[in-house]
Parts: structure tokens; sequence; C-alpha cells
């Protein structure tokens, strides 16, 4: 069967673990190269994509994503060492889960900065000039729902219940309306910009957390229901979309 994404290179943020793992695995069997990004070590991923596909090219990045210098680097290096750049999965997020009396100016720069400046500052870097000079690119910033409804959750205070903070809430909504501010820019570029909105998933983020996952799909999300979102917006059967929010939530915020 023909892979979708062969000799496809992708870079994936926040891809030692978790969604971000997933993704880059999913991409991986579909044939595409892959460049982790992370703070944390991101050997274990690697040696999984190479078991899964040999043949795909994995190298790693330990950056933080917050600063430009070395987000440019990650950038610049991968166009130029793989020879082009085909997709970003802007995934790399931290989640606060303080209540808006106790959020800190500590807490609130770091969410906004990682999960919305970080996706802001990969998604400039790869368009500007690799994306544009190419004709073609998959941007896909993950979002959440939290962006879409102000934390799935009514009333509770956010360390209690596991509801995200105000920070997180706010950064997500902004990547929202970025992706699609992005998208009407470069559309006639080639490029594509789209943006996932996970539910709940089972990942580091949420452990512990006793979601209620009172929704139409009643179980929590994998890391793999989100991979498989990532490969359809990175494919070219999603050619035609660009500047959508694709909710993989198990209908926790239908409407
Ligand atoms: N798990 C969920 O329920 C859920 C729901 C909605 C959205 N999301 C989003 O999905 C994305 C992935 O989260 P996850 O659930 O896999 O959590 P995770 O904590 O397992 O993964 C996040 C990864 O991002 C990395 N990271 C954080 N800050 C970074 C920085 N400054 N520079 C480089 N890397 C950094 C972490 O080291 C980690 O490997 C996040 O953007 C998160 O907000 C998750």
């Amino acid at each position: 069967m023909t892979k979708k994404l062969e000799n496809k290179v992708a870079i994936v943020t926040g891809g030692a673990r978790g969604i971000g793992a997933a993704s880059a695995k999913a991409l991986a069997r579909e044939g595409a190269h892959i460049v982790l990004v992370d703070i944390l070590d991101c050997n274990q991923t690697k040696q999984e994509i190479q078991d899964l596909n040999p043949s795909s090219k994995v190298f790693i990045y330990n950056i933080d994503i917050k600063e430009r210098e070395q987000v440019e680097k990650v950038v610049n290096e991968t166009a130029e060492y793989l020879g082009r750049l085909d997709i970003v999965v802007n995934n790399a997020g931290t989640c606060s889960r303080f209540d808006l009396e106790s959020m800190t100016d500590e807490m609130w720069f770091r969410d906004i900065n990682t999960n919305l400046r970080g996706t802001f500052l990969f998604s400039q870097a790869a368009i500007y000039p690799h994306m544009k000079q190419q004709g073609s690119g998959k941007i896909i910033n993950i979002s959440s729902i939290s962006g879409i409804m102000g934390g799935p959750i009514s009333g509770k205070k956010g360390t209690e219940s596991g509801r995200s903070g105000p920070a997180y809430a706010a950064s997500k909504g902004g990547v929202i309306a970025m992706t699609k501010w992005i998208a009407k820019e470069v559309g006639e570029l080639g490029i594509n910009v789209n943006s996932i909105a996970p539910g709940p998933v089972e990942t580091e983020i949420t452990k512990g957390m006793n979601y209620k996952l009172d929704q139409a799909i009643q179980r929590i999300g994998t890391p793999e229901d989100i991979a498989e979102a990532v490969v359809y917006l990175a494919s070219p059967g999603a050619d035609y979309v660009t500047g959508e929010v694709l909710k993989v939530c198990g209908g926790a915020a239908i409407g």
C-alpha cells in the first residue's frame, strides 16, 4: 500500500512523550522523516520510530520552544539537512491548573509563552522562507477544547477538578485565532494551517485527574486518537482544508 507521506519532512514539537510522540510515530508510519523537538529526552520516541519504519530518518533537538534563536536553528537546519520542510506539528505545551484567584504572572507567562508564542515562532520560521519558497506546507497546531469552551468544566476550581487554568484557555483560544489568521495569509502560497482541539487525553498532563467523561463517547482519548487526525491534516487528502479547528474530543464539545 502506498504511504501517504513518503519522504515528507516533519517537525514535531513536544515529541518526547504523549500526543507528540504518538503523532511523530504515526507520521513516520506513513513514510515521513521526523525531527523531534523537546526539552525532555526524545530517544525513546526515536527508537520506537526506527522500529516502526527503519527508512524514516529521525533527528532530535533538545531546545526550549520559547527561545527564538533555538527555534530558528531547528527549522533552518532541518530545511538544510533534509532538503525540505513539509509539516510542522506545534504540539509542545504546558498546562497550569491554578484558578484565577491564585494564578501568578509566572504561571501566566509560562503557558502563554509556551503554547501561543512557541506556536507563533515555529510557524513564522517554517513559512518564511522555507514553505513559501517550496510553495507548499502543512502547519498543524494542537490547541484544546479549553480554548473553545474556556475549560470544559464549569464552576470548579482548577487544581481540585482538573480544570485547566485561565492562562491555558487563553493560550489555546489564541492558538485557534492565530491558526485562522495565518491560514488566510498563506493560502495563496500553497500552505495549509489547521488546528486540532483535543478533549481530555490520557497523558502526563491529565495524570491523576478524575474526569467525569459525561460526553457522547464515554472514554478518555488516547494520544493515538489525536495522532490520526494529525496524519489526516498532514496528508494530501486535506489539501483543500485550511483555517479549520478539528475537535477530537469524543463529543465533549459538540456544537
Ligand atoms: N492531554 C490532554 O488532555 C490534552 C488536551 C487538549 C490539548 N492537549 C495539548 O496537547 C499537547 C501535548 O500534550 P500532552 O497531553 O501530550 O502532554 P505531555 O506533557 O505529555 O507533552 C507535552 C510535551 O511538551 C514538552 N514541552 C513543554 N514545554 C516545552 C518547551 N518550552 N520547549 C520544548 N518542549 C516543551 C514537554 O516536555 C512534553 O514532552 C499540548 O499542547 C496540550 O496542551 C492535551
